[in-house]
């Protein structure tokens, strides 16, 4: 019996790197967070290859490269990456589950992609199913599948994880599509969000919508049971909190620190998009500079902002925004031996992140909105007993485990600054003392014992519904 994940993104991705194509690490907290999952049971993972092919010669070495890791790639088409994956995920369902209302685009091609999509990748995995397998579908770009694997496989178990917010029904109600997509989410066995919180939206909106009979946390459909619940994801501890102790991190942390000198470090990690707050964050940082001139020479941020979606058009504008800002901020306050702002636009390798992690003094995660955020948690793991002070958004569905941090609102820029005041002064006894509540916080919710716990209710449901029906 073995486990098949199913996912629009594997945890690798081809580029072209002088002509040649390769395999590298995927960004992002669903392929970092899955990836780095060890299991007992024989992994299959079956999800878009990220790029384009068109040479049959190529694909086929990269189909190659993918089986040995018992990945299965599916190609998209030009149209398909436009209407499916920049379209009705990225530029419908994104904003719309980030209550970002006047973000949301449409067209009907979209929603006719979208479709056309998930049967491709229903297709691609009743390849590979067998009875008694367990299939897990993640996230919004896949919400058609569980139902769309029903329909044609009985004697499997369907799960499924929604790696984002789930709105509320206020907000969900504006999708044309809403019944259709509940009813394919409805085709799995048990449905798995990160917060309670969405996990009550959910079945509120799934009464509401499509009157269903909801009891507690079940879904009552005429022949089975739907299981509803709330699975925090977690990350690998070991491998963060562990980082430094290789030499080649070690070595990265004093280079960086070198280069830093004395300067206090404030950290921000996201990829970029506009649910992570970075205007509003670099809004917090331009008043704590001008209401703390005695601050000034002695702390950076350290801005790390990861190329994401840059096709969509929000983004594309958002990147502009980022770099007046930043711009803006250097122009004003920089001296010839201070930079108030350093800035990469780029993905760091596992090294680099886990070095900048164990050095930063402080973590500034303000998303808008946000599913989860692993950053957040990775950091906790990473300091190790190194001081360092956390402070976390309240839209993060990471704050319901991180109460410990310094909670602010992101939209209150004065919050922020008045959050990187207080985490500066903090005593380091202090900071110590958070630390460990929150490691073992992170330590014990891993990603392992996610994903122990999901599939554990997975085959309880399959069982009470044998059972029951
Ligand atoms: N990340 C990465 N390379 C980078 C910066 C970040 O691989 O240069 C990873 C980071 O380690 C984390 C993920 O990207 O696991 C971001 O996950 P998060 O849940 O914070 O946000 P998401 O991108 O999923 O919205
Ligand atoms: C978030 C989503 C994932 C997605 C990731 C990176 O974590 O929940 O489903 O894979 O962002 O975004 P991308 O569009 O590059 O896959």
């Amino acid at each position: 019996m073995k486990i098949i994940i199913i996912s629009n993104r594997l945890p690798v991705k081809i580029v072209e790197e002088n002509n040649e194509l390769k395999l590298i690490k995927s960004e992002g907290g669903l392929a970092t967070g899955l990836g780095s999952l060890e299991t007992k049971r024989e992994k299959h993972w079956l999800g878009w290859s990220g790029m384009h092919i068109t040479d049959e010669g190529q694909k086929a070495d990269i189909n190659k490269q993918m089986e040995e890791l018992k990945f299965h790639p599916v190609y998209l088409t030009p149209n398909q990456i436009k209407n499916y994956y920049e379209g009705y995920s990225n530029s419908t369902i994104w904003p719309l589950c980030h209550y970002f209302y006047s973000y949301i685009g449409s067209n009907n091609n979209y929603w006719e992609s979208y479709k056309e999509v998930n049967a491709l990748f229903c297709e691609a995995a009743l390849k590979i199913i067998e009875p008694g397998d367990i299939v897990w579908v993640q996230d919004y770009q896949l919400m058609l599948l569980p139902a769309m694997i029903r329909e044609k496989v009985k004697d499997v178990s369907i799960g499924y994880f929604h790696h984002i917010p789930f709105p509320s029904y206020e907000m969900f109600r504006v999708l044309p599509e809403r019944a259709e997509i509940l009813r394919g989410l409805l085709g799995a066995d048990l449905v798995a969000f990160h917060t309670y919180d969405y996990m009550r939206h959910f079945i509120s909106t799934v009464y509401r919508v499509l009157g269903y009979e909801c009891i507690l946390d079940e879904v009552q459909l005429e022949d089975r049971i739907v299981e509803v619940d709330a699975f925090p994801m977690g990350i690998n501890y070991d491998l963060f909190h562990d980082a430094i102790l290789r030499p080649e991190v070690q070595e990265k942390a004093m280079e960086l620190k070198e280069g830093f000198g004395d300067n206090k470090i404030i950290l921000s990690v996201d990829r970029l998009d506009y649910s992570k707050g970075i205007l509003m964050r670099l809004k917090g940082f331009i008043k704590f500079l001008k209401h703390n001139p005695e601050y000034h020479g002695k702390v950076s941020l350290v801005m790390i902002v990861v190329p994401s979606r840059d096709t969509v058009g929000t983004y594309a504008k958002l990147r502009t925004r980022i770099n007046e800002f930043i711009g803006g901020i250097n122009g004003k306050y920089s001296t010839l031996s201070w930079t108030p702002v350093y800035y990469f636009y780029r993905a760091f390798s596992f090294e680099e992140l886990t070095a900048m992690y164990y050095l930063a003094d402080i973590a500034l995660v303000t998303p808008l909105r946000d599913g989860m955020n692993l950053v957040a948690k990775e950091y906790i793991a990473a300091k190790r007993d190194k001081p360092g002070v956390l402070i976390l958004s309240e839209m993060a569905g990471a704050v319901i485990e991180l109460s410990d941090s310094i909670v602010v609102n992101p939209n209150n820029s004065k919050e922020i600054e008045d959050a990187i005041v207080k985490a500066l002064e903090m005593p380091e006894k202090e900071q110590l003392e958070n630390l460990k509540k929150l490691q073992e916080i992170v330590s014990t919710q891993t990603v392992k014992q996610w994903a122990t716990d999901f599939i554990t209710e997975l085959k309880s449901i399959k069982e009470l519904n044998n059972q029951r029906f």
